[in-house]
């Protein structure tokens, strides 16, 4: 027997209507806000995200899926979204019109990190990149996108945190400082690399012997220059005009290289240690680094499968049904004329199933009971004579005859969110129809526990 690759999810009914609800919520915030769809490939040229991502990260390091096609070329399993779009803008020439370009995605992503709850090697982010404009209104823009998606889920347990990472004409002369500083500490030869390499990297250190050792070290926001300054307090004032609740960590440190001035968490306090249900920021060389134009972006991603533990936790989805109307034929013929009205209730836009498998009638009220559906619509043989069905409210076992020519018409007033039940389903409501009661439908439904 086989089984999915280690730290793949599947989403299998009914979770994965819940994961649609997530994306699509995600995806509307980012609509709300004038970003158009990129649909973008899931592997690119490794080198993209190399140079893109940065060689020094672990992401790029240690968790590409990395292979030669039958080309020998060496192709990478994209880790994030970022990059891929940066490549679409330059190739297609989006950066030539008007900017800022503004996009979004929504698709799997791969890293082989080791898998535990919530950090998968294929995991699922809705991102936006708004491309060609430094602008400190558009970071807040963004930012505010992602919050808008979040609280558009129902979510409240997350916070918000922002910091800046200045530029290149703040951050080599800070990197110094920093790193003359932890050059005096009695830092373990591990540590001691990782402060060559990514000095911030080390004050975001959990453990507590090092997070005491580097609690006085100088921290970038106390050094920006003037302009990477007033950018991140213009953030700030935006954010306050959106109402955007935020607080910040000025030792945020992100995975990815390509942060300039502001960067970006949403973190959830309910999901353990992979608490991150989003991230981003603005990125000012990656442009140029992959051969395009001196121009900056803002961006971020939001992790789809850890907003949905998120949203879990929080107990906010709502009840998902695949299917609103069954259809439950009692005998050959009635099957038929049921076959033919479940492609006209679809063709209306209703979400219709049948009971398949000529089932006994009991077996047949079970399986429109465990579909999830609303309503049943039950045919016998001498209903069928008769020119009616009977429609049934399965949560409360109510049932009304209508004709068969106005199914479409009756099935959709019922299910309309301000009926009150199937009585609302026919002109004369129940009473009208309570001569019927001697059908074979009713009798079904009598015998039906
Ligand atoms: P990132 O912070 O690496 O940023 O990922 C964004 C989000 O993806 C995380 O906050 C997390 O929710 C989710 N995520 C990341 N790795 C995993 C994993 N292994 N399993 C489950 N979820 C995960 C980026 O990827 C940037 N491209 C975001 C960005 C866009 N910055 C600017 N523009």
């Amino acid at each position: 027997m086989f089984s999915a690759p280690k730290g793949v999810p599947d989403y299998i009914p009914p979770t994965s209507a819940a994961f649609l609800h997530v994306r699509s919520t995600l995806t509307r915030a980012a609509e709300l806000a004038g970003y158009g769809y990129v649909e973008l490939p899931v592997f690119e040229d490794t080198a993209l995200f190399a140079r893109g991502v940065g060689e020094s990260t672990d992401v790029v390091s240690k968790e590409m899926y990395t292979f030669l096609d039958r080309g020998d070329r060496s192709i990478t399993l994209r880790p994030e979204g970022t990059a891929g779009v940066m490549r679409a803008v330059i190739e297609h020439s989006l950066d030539r019109g008007s900017l800022p370009v503004k996009l979004y995605y929504a698709g799997q992503f791969f890293r082989a990190e080791a898998p535990q709850a919530g950090r998968y090697r294929q995991f699922h982010q809705v991102g936006i990149e708004a491309v060609g404009v430094d602008d400190p209104a558009l970071d807040a823009e963004v930012i505010a996108v992602g919050d808008a998606g979040f609280r558009a889920l129902g979510l409240t347990g997350y916070r918000l945190e922002i910091t800046s990472l200045g530029d290149a004409n703040c951050r080599p002369a800070y990197r110094e400082k920093l790193q003359e500083f932890l050059a005096k500490l009695p830092l373990d030869e591990a540590t001691r690399q990782r402060a060559e390499l990514n000095p911030l990297r080390v004050l975001d250190d959990k453990r507590p012997e090092v997070r005491e050792m580097v609690a006085g070290a100088p921290l970038m926001v106390d050094h920006l220059c003037d302009e990477c300054r007033t950018h991140y307090d213009l953030v700030k004032g935006y954010l306050t005009e959106l109402g955007v609740k935020f607080a910040e960590n000025p030792r945020m440190v992100r995975g990815l290289d390509y942060y300039t001035k502001t960067t970006f968490e949403f973190v959830h306090d309910g999901l353990g240690a992979q608490s991150g249900i989003g991230g981003g920021g603005r990125y000012d060389g990656l442009m140029a680094q992959l051969g395009g134009q001196e121009l900056s972006g803002v961006g971020f991603g939001l992790g789809v499968d850890r907003a949905l533990l998120a949203a879990q936790a929080e107990g906010v989805l709502p009840e998902f049904s695949r299917v609103d109307v069954i259809g439950v034929p009692l005998g050959e013929a009635a099957r038929a004329r049921l076959v033919a009205v479940a492609g006209e209730l679809r063709a209306a836009g209703v979400r219709t199933d049948l009971v398949y498998g000529g089932r006994s009638m009991k077996a047949g009220f079970k399986a429109a009971d465990k579909s999830g559906a609303r309503l049943a619509l039950v045919l016998g043989e001498r209903d069928l004579e008769a020119g009616v069905a009977g429609l049934k409210t399965l949560a409360t076992g109510e049932q009304v005859s209508v004709a068969l020519a106005d199914v479409v018409q009756a099935v959709r007033e019922a299910l309309k969110p301000s009926a009150e039940g199937i009585a609302d389903a026919v002109p004369g409501g129940v009473e009208a129809l309570a001569s019927d009661l001697g059908s074979d439908v009713a009798e079904a439904v009598r015998e039906t526990p």
